[in-house]
């Protein structure tokens, strides 16, 4: 399906948060509460609906981490997420920031395999992360998170 991309835009402060898509990435609203009000949303729209999310918190002066980046499932495989993660680089490269993170569970490989197909390299491990903030095991595709696996592009 040859899908228009069209623009990314910002969310407003009057608009609700699409915690569907948000959840898609992360396993509870509580841990997502965590960081979105210390974040920026963008989303990216069809037909009035959104379809695609990532969010950007800034860590310092330099460093802004991507810490949720979705696609709706009726729309995932058509390289959407590329897409999203090439607009946040630019962005990012926009206002000033040097390098941008992102981590992911050590259990999901398509989401290691797409980063670093888009030049992120592993720098690091947050050991544990996956148990110590989740009341439940999460599983993924078979195989428990135990660790968060971090990775960064320089911009
Ligand atoms: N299994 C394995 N690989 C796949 C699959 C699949 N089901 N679907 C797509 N891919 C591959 C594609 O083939 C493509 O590689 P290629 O270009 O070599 O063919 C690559 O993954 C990227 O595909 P896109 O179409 O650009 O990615 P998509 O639009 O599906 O978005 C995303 C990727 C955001 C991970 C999406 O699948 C999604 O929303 N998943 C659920 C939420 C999630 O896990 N988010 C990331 C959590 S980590 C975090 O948020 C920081």
């Amino acid at each position: 399906m040859n899908l228009d991309k069209g623009n990314v835009r910002k969310i407003q402060e009057n608009e609700s948060i699409p915690y569907n898509l948000l959840l898609l990435a992360d396993e509870t609203k509580e841990a997502i509460d965590k960081y979105i009000n210390l974040s920026e949303i963008f989303v990216l729209e069809k037909n009035d609906e959104f379809i695609g999310i990532y969010v950007l918190q800034p860590i310092d002066e330099e460093n802004v981490e991507i810490k949720n980046i979705a696609v709706d499932e009726k729309f995932q495989g058509q390289g959407i997420g590329t897409y999203l993660l090439k607009d946040a680089e630019k962005r990012a490269k926009k206002e000033g920031f040097k390098i941008l993170t992102i981590g992911t569970a050590d259990a999901g490989k398509k989401q290691l395999y797409l980063y670093q197909k888009v030049g992120f390299e592993i720098y690091g491990k947050k050991k544990n992360f996956c148990i110590d903030n989740y009341p439940e095991p999460i599983f993924e595709n078979g195989i428990q998170c135990i660790d968060m696996v971090m990775l960064k592009k320089q911009l």
